[in-house]
């Protein structure tokens, strides 16, 4: 019988990876530092996602939250919600969990190139997100303006807070983040009030943008209004990221569709005008 090939095996079976470091984001995420066992890069693209295993336990998807361009460890921001994500979060470095993938339909590079890109995650949307931010930051030359938003329930809910600043000081992004509602007596020198407050007052040259939203559900139609009022429509001027329960990653359970679309194939990183009109969509 011939072997499978390195395809077949990391879409059906686990690989072997080694945590290379644990670092805490907020109250409940982690930074996951990860390497394939055998060296190899994870060969991934911005806004795909990985199975992530435990042995004795369901696999879950994650995003990768790290850039191709970064060589020698991928990275996964990781909230903790149930059984795998708390055993995942119990890690040590050193120690071993297995990956399927890199699976899904990734950002759309090559129609991002050129354009000026208004990149808005809310709440752990900013993970996935990150993978292309990182991108940018790395191929600078291959993108016209980069404006970062981000919208966080309070202060400690915010990820990535070391970018965030990184990202606001560094001179490559225009980067602003807002919260939902600020403690009385915190200390946070951002923004208050909604992500949408962030995007009223843009001066932009629309017909030249290009927009990427990721968040949570109820972020979408409120984000998209807005941008629609500066001019952007869904035609290759939107993309969304729609997240489903998946089971398989493949295109084989039936777990993530939305109508006739599997969101771990077709997405999850779709144009909106693909998925705008599919019921139960956004
Ligand atoms: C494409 C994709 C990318 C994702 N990327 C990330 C990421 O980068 N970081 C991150 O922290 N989370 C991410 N998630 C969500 C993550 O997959 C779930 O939090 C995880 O599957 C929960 O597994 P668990 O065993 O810990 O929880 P369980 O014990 O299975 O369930 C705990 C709770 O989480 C809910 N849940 C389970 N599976 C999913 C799911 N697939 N999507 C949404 N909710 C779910 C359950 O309904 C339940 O309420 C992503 C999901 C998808 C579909
Ligand atoms: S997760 Fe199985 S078909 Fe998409």
């Amino acid at each position: 019988m011939s072997q499978p090939s390195q395809t077949e095996t990391s879409i059906y079976s686990p690989r072997p990876c080694r945590l290379l470091s644990v670092n805490k984001l907020t109250p409940q995420d982690k930074l996951f530092r990860l390497q394939l066992r055998d060296g190899s890069e994870l060969q991934h693209q911005p806004g795909q996602f990985i199975q992530l295993s435990i042995p004795g336990l369901t696999d879950a998807p994650l995003s990768v939250a790290s850039s191709p361009t970064r060589n020698g460890y991928f990275e996964l921001g990781v909230r903790k919600a149930g059984i795998l994500t708390s055993a995942l979060h119990r890690l040590q470095p050193g120690e071993q969990v297995g990956i399927r993938g890199p699976f899904g339909r990734p950002f759309q590079l090559d129609d991002l190139r050129g354009k000026q890109l208004l990149l808005i995650a809310g709440g752990c949307g900013l993970a996935p997100l990150r993978s292309l931010i990182q991108y940018c930051q790395d191929r600078r030359d291959e993108f016209a303006t980069v404006q970062i938003f981000y919208g966080a329930r309070s202060p400690q809910d915010m990820l990535f807070q070391q970018d965030l600043s990184a990202w606001q000081t560094g001179g490559s992004f225009n980067c602003r983040y807002t919260v939902d509602k600020k403690p009385v007596d915190s200390c946070f020198d951002g923004e208050t009030g909604l992500i949408t407050n962030l995007l009223n007052d843009l001066q932009i040259d629309a017909a030249n943008s290009c927009a990427v939203i990721v968040g949570p559900p109820t972020m979408y139609r409120p984000v998209i209004s807005a941008l629609r009022r500066l001019g952007l429509n869904s035609e290759k001027q939107i993309m969304v990221s729609l997240e489903r329960q998946m089971r398989c990653g493949v295109g084989k359970c039936g777990h993530c569709t939305i109508e006739h679309l599997y969101c771990c194939q077709d997405g999850p990183i779709f144009w909106l005008e693909e998925v705008e009109h599919l019921r139960g969509a956004l």
